[in-house]
C-alpha cells in the first residue's frame, strides 16, 4: 500500500502545533473602535439594528472608551449624531469649534491623552439631504469641489480640536491632497490621515445610517461611492490618496471586498485598513441570535479574514468583544 509522503495533518495535529504555524494572528492593537457620540447626558442608547451597540452622550463615551483602554485598544474613529438644527446643505456646523465632535475630541485627548482618536470626515450628519457633500438642488448632483472645501475646514477644525488622525470617507474627488495641504500650511503637518480609499456604494451602512439619522433624503450615494462590480478602480483610488499624502489606505465595507484588501496590501506599501461596516456587523449579531451560528466563532473568523487578506488594521463594532475573548481565551485563541 503506498502511503502518501506528504502529510499535511502534521501541522494541525494539536492545538500547540496549530498555534505555533499560524499565520495569521489577532492582536488588540489591530483594532479600531468606532464610536457612536449623541448631545446630551447619561445616554446610552442601543441601536436596534445593532444589537449590543450603542451611541453614547459624552459622559458615557468617556467610560466606554475606559473600558476599551483596558482591553488593550489604542485608537478609537468617533461620529456625532446631529439633531436637526445642525442640518443645512452645506455642513456649515461640521466645522463649529462649540460643535458635538469638536467637544468630544477635546474631552476625550483630556482624559485620553495617548488614545489615538481619529475622525470621520464626510458632510452626511450635517446634510439636510444625508448626503456626503452639498447638493446642487436643481441638478440633483453632489458638487465635488465646493465640498472639498467644505471638507478642509471640517478637517481643520477636528485637528484643532485635538484629534490626531482624520478619516475622510466622503468619496470626493481630490480631497486626501486638499486636506494634507491644507494641514501643511496651517501648523498640521504632523497629523494623519486615514483615507477611504475604496470605499462602495453598499447596502451594508443601513444600520449606520439608523444610528446618526444619516440615511440620503433623495437618491443614494452612487455618483461618489464606488460601484461593486469594479476591483480595478479600488486599486486606482487607493494610488491616487497615497500620491496625495493619505498615510493609511482602507477598503470599505469588509468581508465583500477581500479581493480589494488583497490587492491593496500588494500595490501599496502603506498599512491598509479595512471597515467591518455596520450590516456586517448585524448580520453576525442576527444570525447568533437566532442560534443559527455561534457568534464567537463567526466574529473571530471574520476578522482573521481581513488579516489574512493583507489587513493590518480592522475597524469593526466588535473591537470590543474581540479583545475581550482573545484575553479570556489566551492561549486557546
Ligand atoms: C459617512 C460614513 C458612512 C459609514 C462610515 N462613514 C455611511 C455612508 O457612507 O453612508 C458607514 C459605516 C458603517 O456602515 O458601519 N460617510
Amino acid at each position: 500500500m503506498a502511503f502518501p509522503n506528504n502529510r499535511k495533518r502534521i501541522n494541525r495535529a494539536s492545538r500547540n502545533v496549530r498555534n505555533l504555524v499560524a499565520e495569521t494572528i489577532l492582536h488588540p492593537h489591530d483594532f479600531i473602535a468606532p464610536l457612536f457620540i449623541e448631545s446630551g447626558a447619561n445616554i446610552k442608547s442601543e441601536i436596534p439594528s445593532m444589537p449590543g451597540y450603542f451611541r453614547y452622550s459624552l459622559d458615557f463615551v468617556l467610560d466606554e472608551i475606559q473600558e476599551l483602554v483596558d482591553v488593550g485598544i489604542q485608537s478609537v474613529l468617533l461620529f456625532t449624531k446631529e439633531s436637526d438644527d445642525k442640518k443645512d446643505n452645506t455642513g456649515e456646523h461640521a466645522s463649529d469649534p462649540s460643535g458635538l465632535m469638536q467637544q468630544s475630541i477635546r474631552a476625550i485627548k483630556a482624559q485620553f491623552p495617548q488614545l489615538v482618536v481619529m475622525t470621520d470626515i464626510a458632510l452626511d450628519p450635517y446634510s439636510i439631504y444625508g448626503h456626503d457633500g452639498i447638493v446642487d438642488i436643481e441638478k440633483g448632483e453632489i458638487i465635488n469641489d465646493a465640498t472639498i472645501s467644505a471638507l478642509v475646514k471640517m478637517a481643520l477644525s477636528h485637528v484643532k480640536s485635538g484629534a490626531d488622525w482624520v478619516a475622510p470617507s466622503d468619496m470626493m474627488d481630490g480631497r486626501i491632497g486638499a486636506i494634507r495641504e491644507a494641514f501643511n500650511t496651517n501648523g498640521f503637518k504632523d497629523k494623519g490621515i486615514l483615507a477611504y480609499s475604496a470605499k462602495y456604494a453598499s447596502a451594508l451602512y443601513g444600520p449606520f445610517r439608523d444610528a446618526l439619522d444619516s440615511a440620503p433624503g433623495f437618491g443614494d450615494k452612487k455618483s461618489y461611492q464606488m460601484d461593486p462590480r469594479n476591483r480595478k478602480e479600488g486599486i486606482d483610488e487607493a494610488n491616487l490618496d497615497e500620491a496625495e499624502g493619505a498615510d493609511m489606505l482602507m477598503v470599505k465595507p469588509g468581508s465583500y471586498y477581500l479581493d480589494l484588501v488583497s490587492d491593496l496590501s500588494k500595490s501599496s506599501n502603506l498599512p491598509i485598513a479595512v471597515y467591518q461596516v455596520s450590516g456586517e456587523y448585524a448580520m453576525i449579531k442576527a444570525a447568533s441570535e437566532k442560534g443559527w451560528l455561534n457568534e464567537n466563532e463567526i466574529m473571530k473568523e471574520s476578522l482573521i479574514a481581513f488579516k489574512r487578506a493583507g489587513a493590518k488594521v480592522i475597524l469593526t463594532y466588535f473591537a470590543k468583544e474581540i479583545c475581550k475573548h482573545l484575553i479570556n481565551n489566551y492561549p486557546n485563541s
